[in-house]
């Protein structure tokens, strides 16, 4: 019982020292002033999070660099370093709305109706080719949206745990392949 009391305080130490990081003492009375509630669902938040929050998703200027260090830090890459796998698992796992569900905000999807809450991909992997270049800031936006665009609606599918890094390498074969359908099939919808 003491054990599990001692441990409870020093996670919530923790937990207030990373809220002290990104919080001054002004921001945090406001926060509490809110009301119980509303100071637990925000204090509860991961750090980023709070953050966007915080900022409204538009972060200042000078808090940018440290932010985009740390969205970084957190993308792992396969275990085989190949950051374009196979493009038909890649294409099972974009237009599957119970998977990554890609569809649903980007447009250039052979299958499905394409969204626009996103850019439109259509026919990416022609446009832009298959470098290493293309293919890392391809494979990273979709790791983690945040390390480019901070604070994004976009699911960070590898910082989150909703895809694993091989998964991720699929979908970017999808996006990239010459071979795959998501550049040899029109795109639902286009004229
Ligand atoms: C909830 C909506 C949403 C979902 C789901 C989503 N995205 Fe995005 N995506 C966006 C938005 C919005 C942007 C633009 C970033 C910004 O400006 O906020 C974006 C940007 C991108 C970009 C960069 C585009 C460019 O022109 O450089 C790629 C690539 C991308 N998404 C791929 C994917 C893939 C692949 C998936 C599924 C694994 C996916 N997205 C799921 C909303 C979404």
């Amino acid at each position: 019982m003491k054990k599990a009391i001692l441990v409870l305080s020093v996670l919530s130490l923790v937990a207030w020292g990373l809220a002290q990081r990104y919080f001054s003492e002004k921001e945090l009375q406001l926060i509490q002033n809110g009301g119980k509630a509303y100071a637990g669902v925000f204090q509860n938040q991961r750090p980023d999070q709070a953050l966007c929050s915080l900022h409204r998703n538009r972060l200042p200027a000078d808090l940018l660099p440290q932010f985009l260090e740390e969205q970084r830090a957190l993308i792992k890459y396969p275990q085989n370093g190949r950051l374009m796998g196979d493009w038909k698992k890649g294409g099972a796992i974009f237009n599957n709305l119970q998977k990554a569900n890609c569809f649903s905000c980007h447009f250039g999807s052979p299958v499905h109706l394409g969204g626009d809450v996103g850019p439109s991909l259509e026919k990416y992997g022609l446009k832009r080719g298959q470098s290493e270049a293309v293919q890392r800031y391809t494979y990273e936006v979709i790791y983690n949206a945040w390390a480019y665009f901070p604070c994004t609606v976009m699911y960070r599918f590898g910082a989150q745990g909703l895809l694993s890094p091989e998964e991720i390498a699929d979908v970017v074969a999808y996006l990239l392949d010459p071979e795959s359908e998501f550049n040899t099939k029109p795109a639902v919808g286009s004229r």
